[in-house]
C-alpha cells in the first residue's frame, strides 16, 4: 500500500495576547530534527528570518550531539561555541552562568538548582542569573518573588576576536512550575509587563529600528559601533540600568591595565544596523553593555562612555515598550531557535534553590561578519 511521504513541516505563528503587538515567534511543527532534510531545512530557516524565534515542542530526546548539528546547519563553517574559552576567565560576568557539557563544548547547560548528573557534569549547582548581581538599584526582598526585571537584554556574542552567532538554540529540558511575575521597568515610566517565571524574553531589533525617526535611521544606518575589549570582563564591576538595557556610567569599568592582554586586530567595530538576509530589513542591533564607542560616517569617534550610553538608549528604549516584548512561557521539551543578529532576548524571573531548572544553549561563533546595511 503507497503511502504519502510529503512533507509535512508547517509554521503558525504566535498570537501576541490582548494587549500585545510584536510580530516575532512561530511554532514549526512535523519537523524531524534527528535528520533535517534539506527541503525542511529551508522552511525552518525562511521561518527563523521571517519570525526571528522559532519553536519546536516536544524535542526532549534531542541530544546534545544533534542540537549542534541542528544550530550548525544555518552557519556550515562555524564549528566552536560563540564566546570560545573566554567563559573561563573568571572575571567574566558570563562565567557564573553558564556550563560546558564536556563531549559537546559548543552546548552549555544553564538554569537552577542542584544537579547530580546531566550529560557528563557531575554534582553541579546552577543559578539564575538575578537581576540583583547586575543591577544597581534592585527590587527590594520583600517584593522580590513576584517582582522582576529584564535582567540584561544583550546580543549572544563575544564581540571581541569571534563574530557574533547567527542563531542561538535554547532547550527547555528541566522547567520548575511557573506562575506569573510582574516585570519592572522601574525607570520612571510606570511601565510593566506580566511574565511567566523565567522567561526569556525577546524583542525585535527590526521593529526597533522601524521606530527611529528618519533621522535616527541614518544616523544608525551610517554610524560603526566599537565594543570595548574582553567587554565581559570590562564590564564586570559596573552596574546596569533598572530596565536591564545598558549600563550606568559610574565610571566602573576597568581599566585596561586590569584587563587581559589587548589585542587591537581584536577589537569589535561593527555596523550598528544588521540586514537581514531572507527578509532585506534592517535591525538596530547593538549590545547595549558592551557598546564603548560610535564612529560616525565621517570619521569621527563619540567616545564620552556616558554620551555613548544616551544615544545608544534613547534609540533602543522605544523597542522593548511592554507590548513589543515577547515572553516565552516554557515547557518541558521546548526547543527554540532565535535569529541572534535580528532580536535582542535577556532571561527573567528568580528561582529558589530548590526550584531546579535546566537549559541547554548552543551556538558558534559566526563564519563570516553580520550583514551590514549597504550589502
Ligand atoms: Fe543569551
Amino acid at each position: 500500500m503507497p503511502h504519502s511521504t510529503a512533507n509535512s513541516i508547517t509554521v503558525h505563528k504566535i498570537q501576541a495576547p490582548a494587549g500585545s503587538t510584536y510580530d516575532i515567534g512561530a511554532e514549526i511543527r512535523g519537523a524531524n530534527l534527528e535528520n533535517v532534510s534539506d527541503a525542511d531545512f529551508e522552511v525552518i530557516r525562511k521561518a527563523l528570518y521571517e519570525n526571528n524565534v522559532v519553536l519546536f515542542k516536544n524535542q526532549l530526546p534531542l541530544s546534545p550531539r544533534s542540537q549542534y548539528e541542528l544550530t550548525r546547519l544555518f552557519d556550515p563553517p562555524a564549528t566552536g561555541y560563540g564566546h570560545g574559552k573566554t567563559l573561563d576567565a573568571k572575571r567574566s560576568v558570563l562565567h557564573p552562568d553558564l556550563k560546558t557539557i564536556p563531549h559537546q563544548p559548543q552546548v552549555q547547560v544553564i538554569g537552577n538548582g542542584s544537579v547530580a548528573s546531566f550529560e557528563g557534569l557531575e554534582n553541579i549547582k546552577l543559578k539564575h542569573p538575578h537581576h540583583k548581581a547586575f543591577h544597581k538599584i534592585a527590587i527590594g526582598p520583600e517584593d522580590d518573588r513576584d517582582n522582576t526585571r529584564f535582567y540584561r537584554w544583550h546580543i549572544d556574542a563575544a564581540l571581541y576576536d569571534l563574530e557574533p552567532p547567527r542563531v542561538t538554540s535554547l532547550m527547555a529540558v528541566k522547567v520548575p512550575k511557573t506562575r506569573y511575575q510582574t516585570l519592572r521597568y522601574d525607570d520612571g515610566t510606570g511601565d510593566k509587563l506580566q511574565v511567566p517565571r523565567g522567561s526569556t524574553a525577546f524583542v525585535s531589533s527590526y521593529k526597533m529600528y522601524d521606530l527611529l525617526s528618519e533621522e535616527d535611521k541614518e544616523f544608525a544606518r551610517t554610524t560603526k559601533v566599537q565594543y570595548a575589549p574582553h567587554p565581559y570582563i570590562w564590564m564586570s564591576s559596573s552596574r546596569s540600568r533598572s530596565d536591564g538595557l545598558g549600563i550606568e556610567s559610574d565610571g566602573l569599568e576597568l581599566d585596561y591595565s586590569e584587563l587581559p592582554p589587548i589585542d587591537e586586530s581584536k577589537i569589535k567595530v561593527l555596523p550598528m544596523c544588521w540586514k537581514n538576509p531572507v527578509t532585506g530589513q534592517l535591525a538596530l542591533q547593538i549590545h547595549p553593555s558592551a557598546v564603548q564607542k560610535l564612529i560616525r560616517a565621517d570619521g569621527t569617534v563619540i567616545d564620552d562612555l556616558k554620551e555613548v550610553r544616551e544615544i545608544v538608549h534613547r534609540m533602543q528604549r522605544p523597542g522593548i515598550a511592554p507590548e513589543l516584548v515577547f515572553a516565552i512561557d516554557w515547557e518541558e521539551g521546548d526547543l527554540a531557535i532565535f535569529n541572534n543578529h535580528g532580536v535582542l532576548h535577556t532571561v527573567t524571573g528568580s528561582f529558589l534553590p530548590e526550584e531546579v531548572r535546566i537549559f541547554r544553549q548552543c551556538n558558534m561563533a559566526a563564519s563570516s561578519p553580520p550583514l551590514g546595511p549597504e550589502v
